[in-house]
Order: C-alpha cells, then sequence, then structure tokens
C-alpha cells in the first residue's frame, strides 16, 4: 500500500528523482511523506503527516544534496497518520534509515524484545523496529549486510524494504516477502521501488525481485541472495541478467494528457483499452490452454477483490450463458469458507489488475495448498499473481493511476469474455465458425464504449445525485453485476452510499427505504425483460427512478414516471451490454465527485494496491 523509492547514482544529486518517483507512487498511499538522504557525512531525514506536493515544497526537497537517497509515501496500518509515523524511520543513533511497505506480524513480540534490549522506539510503527532490529544485530555481526540479513530472517509478515546505512553511503539494501519490490537498473546508478512508474522516467530496465530475495545496489551494482535454511545463497549474474526485463508502456502512459484527473483520463481511453485488451488477446494460445482448463475441470471458483471481483460476477455470468459451465464468485479475502471443499481437479481464476492484492495472493496460495490449478488474470507483468498463477493471461489495459477502477474493469470483461467463448468451444458448446462469429461481434466493444462515453459525459448532471446521501442501483440477470460495480465506484469516490442488489430482492426488504425522490438507478440489461416490473414498483412509491439500458433494448411496457437514459445500441448482443452501461456509471461517480469537492484520484481512505490484510 506505501510506496517506495531508492535511488543512488554515481554522481548526481538523487533527490529531483526521489521527488518525481514520489509523485508516481503518490496513488499507492497518501496520509504521509518522507525523505532520507545521505549526502557523503550524514544521513538525513524529512518527514510530515500530508501529501506530497506540500511535502516536496515545504521541504525543499530537490535543492537537498547527496548521491544516495529513499522515499516513502504512507498509507496507514500500524499508528495514525502523523509526522512522528512516516517514514523513513531510523535506529537509535540515527544512523540506519528504513522505509518499508507491509504488515509485520510479530510486531508486539520484536517491539517487547527490543524494548527490553533498551532501545528506545518513538513511533507505533512497525517499520522504526526493523531500524533497532538491524542495529541490535550489528553487535553479533561480521559486517552490515549480515545484520541486515539476520534482521530480516526474523521478521514475519510482509515486507518490501529499503535501507540506507550512513557508513556505506553509496549502497542500498533491500528485501521483499510478499510485498512488491523491482529494481531499476540505470546507467550510473541503480534504484529500488516498489512500483515501476515511479522509476520509469530514468530507467526500462527492471528485475522484480521474488519474496525471500534481499541484497544491495549500488550506483554501478546489484547483488541479490535468497534467504534459505542453509543461509543466504546469492542470485548468480546469469540468472539476474536473465531476469532484466525491457517495460515498453511511455511515460505518458502513465500521465495525465491534460485531463484534470487520471480518472477521467481513464475512462476517456477505453477505447483504446478495451480494444488492447481485445487485439492483444484474440489469437493467444494461452486463451486456449485456460479454456481447456475451465472445460475439464471439476469446479471453477472466480476469485479476487473490488472491482476485480465484480469483472469474476461478470464472468460467472458468461461462462454459464456462453460455455454453460458453473462457477463459483468467491470474495477473495472469504478464501477459507470454501478451502476445504477444493481439489486438484478444480480451477481457480484470480483476477487482479495489479496482481499484487494481498486478500487474492492469499486466497492463490491456499488454494493452490490443495492442488487446485490457478488462472491469474493481471494487467501487470511480473506482479506476484502472475509468478504465482500457473498460467497467466494479461489485460494489456496499460497503467491505470486512479485509485477507483475504470478502463481495467471493461478490459477484465473483455477478457473473460474472451475466455468464456473459448471455453465454450473446448466444451463442445460451439463450434469453430460459431466461435469465430462471437469473437468477431467483440470487435464492435471499442466504438460502443465510445459513444457511451460521449453520451455520458452529455447527459449526465454535474451533481446528478443532488442532495442525496443515499441511493439504490439495481439490475437483473448481467446488470446486476454491473449494478454492483456502479454502486462501488458512487460509494468509493462520490461518498454517496449507493446499495446495489439483484431488483427482484427490492420487494423482500430494501424498498421500505423508498420515499419521495430516493434516487433508484437501473443498469437494464437484455437478459431481464421482468426488470420492468421493479422499476413501476419504485416509480410507484415515488422514487427518482432513472433507467439506463442500450437504445435497442426496448422494454415490454413504457414506465412514464421513469426517466429513459439511452446508451448506444448494442447489437441484441448481450456480450455488448457492459460497454454500453459502465461508463454511464462511471461518469456519474466522477461528476458527483469532483461537484461535491472531491478529488476521485485520491479517495479518503482507500489506496490502488492494497498490500496488507
Ligand atoms: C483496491 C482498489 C480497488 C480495486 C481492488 C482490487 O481496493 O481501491 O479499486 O478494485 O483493490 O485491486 P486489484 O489490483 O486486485 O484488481
Amino acid at each position: 500500500m506505501c510506496g517506495i523509492i531508492g535511488v543512488c547514482s554515481v554522481d548526481r544529486n538523487v533527490a529531483p528523482m526521489i521527488s518525481l518517483g514520489l509523485r508516481r507512487l503518490e496513488y499507492r498511499g497518501y496520509d504521509s511523506v518522507g525523505v532520507a538522504i545521505i549526502d557523503e557525512r550524514n544521513v538525513q531525514v524529512w518527514k510530515a503527516k500530508g501529501d506530497v506536493d506540500s511535502f516536496l515544497s515545504r521541504f525543499k526537497i530537490d535543492s537537498i544534496a547527496g548521491k544516495t537517497g529513499l522515499g516513502h509515501t504512507r498509507w496507514a496500518t500500524h499508528g495514525p497518520p502523523s509526522d512522528v509515523n512516516a517514514h523513513p524511520h531510523m535506529d537509535c543513533r540515527g544512523k540506519i534509515a528504513v522505509v518499508h511497505n507491509g504488515v509485520l506480524r510479530n510486531f508486539v513480540t520484536l517491539r517487547s524484545i527490543l524494548e527490553l534490549r533498551g532501545h528506545s522506539i518513538v513511533s507505533d510503527t512497525d517499520t522504526e523496529l526493523i531500524a533497532h532490529l538491524i542495529e541490535d544485530e550489528t553487535q553479533f555481526s561480521s559486517s552490515f549486510f549480515e545484520a541486515f540479513a539476520r534482521a530480516v530472517s526474523r521478521l514475519e509478515g510482509s515486507y518490501a524494504i529499503a535501507v540506507v546505512n550512513e557508513e556505506e553511503p553509496h549502497r542500498i539494501y533491500f528485501a521483499r516477502m510478499k510485498s512488491p519490490l523491482v529494481i531499476g537498473v540505470g546507467g550510473g546508478f541503480n534504484a529500488v521501488a516498489s512500483d515501476i512508474p515511479a522509476i520509469v522516467e530514468y530507467t526500462r530496465r527492471i528485475i522484480v525481485l521474488n519474496d525471500g530475495e534481499l541484497g544491495w545496489i549500488t550506483p554501478g551494482e546489484v547483488r541479490v541472495f535468497r534467504l534459505t535454511d542453509e543461509g543466504l545463497v546469492e542470485v548468480d549474474r546469469e540468472e539476474l541478467l536473465s531476469r532484466i526485463f525491457f517495460i515498453e508502456w511511455s511515460v505518458e502512459a502513465a500521465s495525465k494528457h491534460g485531463y484534470p484527473y487520471f480518472m477521467m483520463k481513464e475512462i476517456v481511453e477505453q477505447p483504446d483499452s478495451v480494444r488492447s485488451t481485445y487485439e492483444g488477446n484474440v489469437s493467444d494460445p494461452v486463451l486456449k490452454a485456460i479454456a481447456s482448463l475451465l472445460a475439464t475441470s471439476d469446479n471453477i471458483i472466480v476469485t479476487g477483490a473490488g472491482t476485480s471481483y465484480h469483472a469474476g460476477l461478470v464472468f460467472t455470468y458468461y461462462l454459464a450463458n456462453i460455455a454453460g459451465r458453473h462457477s463459483i464468485p468467491l470474495i477473495a479475502s472469504e478464501y477459507k469458507i470454501l478451502e476445504r471443499a477444493v481439489s486438484k481437479r478444480d480451477v481457480v481464476v484470480a483476477i487482479s489488475q495489479s496482481g499484487e492484492t494481498f486478500d487474492t495472493l492469499e486466497a492463490v496460495r491456499a488454494f493452490k495448498g490443495k492442488g487446485a490449478r490457478v488462472v491469474g488474470v493481471t494487467n501487470v507483468v511480473g506482479s506476484a499473481l502472475s509468478r504465482e498463477a500457473d498460467i497467466t493471461v494479461y489485460m494489456r489495459a496499460g497503467p491505470e493511476i486512479g485509485v477507483a477502477a475504470t478502463k481495467t474493469f471493461t478490459s477484465q470483461i473483455m477478457l473473460l469474455t474472451l475466455i468464456s467463448i473459448y471455453t465454450a468451444r473446448e466444451a463442445g458448446l460451439l463450434g469453430d465458425s460459431e466461435v469465430e462469429a462471437e469473437i468477431a461481434s467483440l470487435a464492435e466493444a471499442p466504438d460502443i464504449v465510445r459513444e457511451s462515453i460521449e453520451r455520458s459525459i452529455e447527459v449526465i448532471n454535474d451533481r446528478e445525485l443532488g442532495e442525496h446521501r443515499s441511493a439504490y442501483i439495481l439490475g437483473r440477470g448481467l446488470g446486476a453485476h454491473i449494478a454492483k460495480e456502479a454502486a462501488l465506484k458512487i460509494k468509493e469516490i462520490a461518498y454517496v452510499h449507493a446499495e446495489s442488489y439483484p431488483a427482484g430482492e427490492s420487494k423482500h426488504g430494501p424498498i421500505a427505504l423508498i420515499d419521495k425522490e430516493f434516487p433508484v438507478y437501473f443498469a437494464a440489461t437484455r437478459d431481464s425483460p421482468e426488470i420492468t416490473g421493479n422499476i413501476m414498483e419504485m416509480a410507484a412509491r415515488g422514487a427518482r427512478v432513472v433507467v439506463v439500458k442500450p437504445e435497442d433494448y426496448k422494454l415490454p411496457v413504457g414506465v412514464k414516471e421513469a426517466k429513459i437514459v439511452e446508451m448506444p445500441p448494442t447489437k441484441k448482443d448481450i456480450k455488448l451490454d457492459p460497454y454500453a452501461l459502465t461508463p454511464y456509471f462511471q461518469i456519474l461517480a466522477y461528476k458527483e465527485a469532483v461537484a461535491r469537492g472531491y478529488n476521485p484520484d485520491k479517495p479518503r481512505n482507500l489506496a490502488k494496491t492494497v498490500t496488507v490484510e
């Protein structure tokens, strides 16, 4: 959740590189910020509660001299956001500075041991303990690296760590366990970072570290070791070189392009991202391999968190309706409810934009432990999910910076629909020519999404929800899943309590809340004409009803009290309905958030990638 960057350069002052990296990392967490810089003699730390821009200008970070440094953006886990809890944290002597992302499970034990040994701990964080632990271990070690490795071996839980030591002003130590960390291999410098966008402006050559790896960088050297039961084993140079991969996406792809917020940029990008997902995957043999697994497995579990889980719900719908395969949707953090029922004849489809979501990875590990095969669906090459899954397929949607997922949702749907169609062939439900026709029809999706964006921008008011603090977003069939994602967007960024449930349930309880002008939105997909009854029930009770539907889908009876919003036609093809309806709700949430004065890129209490339990 927190963001980390560390740079050591042979001849450049690194503070400006770290500043830019912090701006790129801000989306990971943003309640406090800090920097440590070593000049030739001292390690100095600046840190404060607040956002990156105010921090950088308040301390004039760019003008600080020093060729090695660390930066950190925090999203609080242990201890509230405050100056003292901001990273970097230091040992008692103020010589070792540590930045960390993750959560130490043995935090309480470590803290009491260190206090007993005379360390004075000044913050509430688990991170500070790492600095003291290393300091403590130096007494028993012949080198700083040995002390660092000994300290790391005592940590339990998840961590990505970068450390500087005043006595070695040209070196950064690092370690990774269950939290993302990469190395950027540069010319005249090397870097470590939690995310590639933090360093991609400086280098495109990346090594993704594995769990259990640790080591150091200097301006001219990268050394990586594995912590094994037999001690430290160095990863040999050849292997390390073969792990360097080249980032192809550009810096512009991760910047705003003139839009006020990343979220709007990413909404508008959907025609391109959906096309890229379609074209990049349609003939990929990996899809066929996945389809054959899905067609022959005993059970299929579809898991993920947040928006990715909602894309998973859409997948379960298409798997059933296109491929005749039943699957079980499962919120990743709830994996334990099925863990004992899973066997090696089952397949788990794990969906995660970042590929780093802790809950999703934990579910994957648990199901793998039962012998199930895991299909990873992610946007990030080299992510933990891509490495832990048996087969991985990539969304190819480009980097998504806005905390609220938008373009990656439609790309996930596209990719999962392609998989459903190929599964239908493997299951013997569709012949080759039918598969071809189904695939060809999906090529319409980018145009539909474009038109839906244009229409939505035009028809949605800035304060569409007025002063209301609650709304229902309802659907049936496929529409129920689209509505769920719509409600999440509205909650996440406009802070309006939007509730979503299958529309037929209204009469079993929720309709009790309806009074005059209560906003009720329907995502009406063509599979569920029965929704008309639910629309009428709501309208009859005075609700302010808005029905969003594809233009070529006619409701069986008109409801004159409801406002009907016509989205682009979807050729009477249910596979295309998500592209017509989804942008409407993304833009509604966006406009509502901005009009209420909120920054949609930085919703309170949320982070883009949740790497804690
Ligand atoms: C966080 C984000 C959500 C996202 C979820 C899953 O909660 O705020 O927008 O949907 O994580 O992320 P993933 O990277 O696994 O898709």
